[in-house]
């Protein structure tokens, strides 16, 4: 997968009387868990997104419907379907990402490492490969 990024399967109980899945900060998620949001009621063929974070790190699940994720750094780009609520897909530091393809009624649910600052975002893609260059290129050496 791209850099930076990967898949969390998260444990999930699962009976007759329904599945449960419990995500716990710093063991289940890789950080301590700051924030939680959730995206819902997004209109067909709208995307989402188009930024990148310094300093943020997230898990992204999908917990009805489906959404697809595009992550991006400069080198590499792919495209990540989310429809299994217990499987999170972990976005680390300087990745691009935009969420795209919702399904009526889809709700994407993000796990975050941070407070919300918008001094950590990273919207303009001409900024982003500015910065991005460098920090792969680096991060590839290790
Ligand atoms: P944004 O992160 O741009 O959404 P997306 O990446 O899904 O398109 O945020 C949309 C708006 O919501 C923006 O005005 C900032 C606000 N916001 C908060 O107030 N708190 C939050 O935790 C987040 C993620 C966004």
């Amino acid at each position: 997968m791209v850099k930076n990024c990967h898949y969390i399967d998260f444990k999930r109980v699962r009976g007759d009387v329904g599945a449960l899945t419990a995500i716990e900060g710093s063991g289940d998620a890789p950080f301590e868990i700051r924030r939680v949001y959730y995206i819902t009621g997004v209109p067909e063929g709208v995307t989402r997104g188009f930024h990148s974070h310094r300093e943020l790190e997230q898990v992204l699940l999908c917990l009805n419907g489906r959404v697809k994720i595009r992550i991006k750094t400069p080198f590499e780009e792919e495209i990540i379907p989310l429809q299994e609520d217990s499987k999170g897909l972990y976005i680390g530091h300087m990745v691009w990402r935009e969420m795209f393809d919702f399904t009526p009624g889809a709700v994407l649910m993000v796990l975050a490492s941070e407070h919300y600052t918008e001094e950590d975002y990273i919207r303009d893609y001409a900024k982003y490969m500015e910065e991005a260059i460098p920090y792969f290129k680096k991060e590839s050496r290790v």
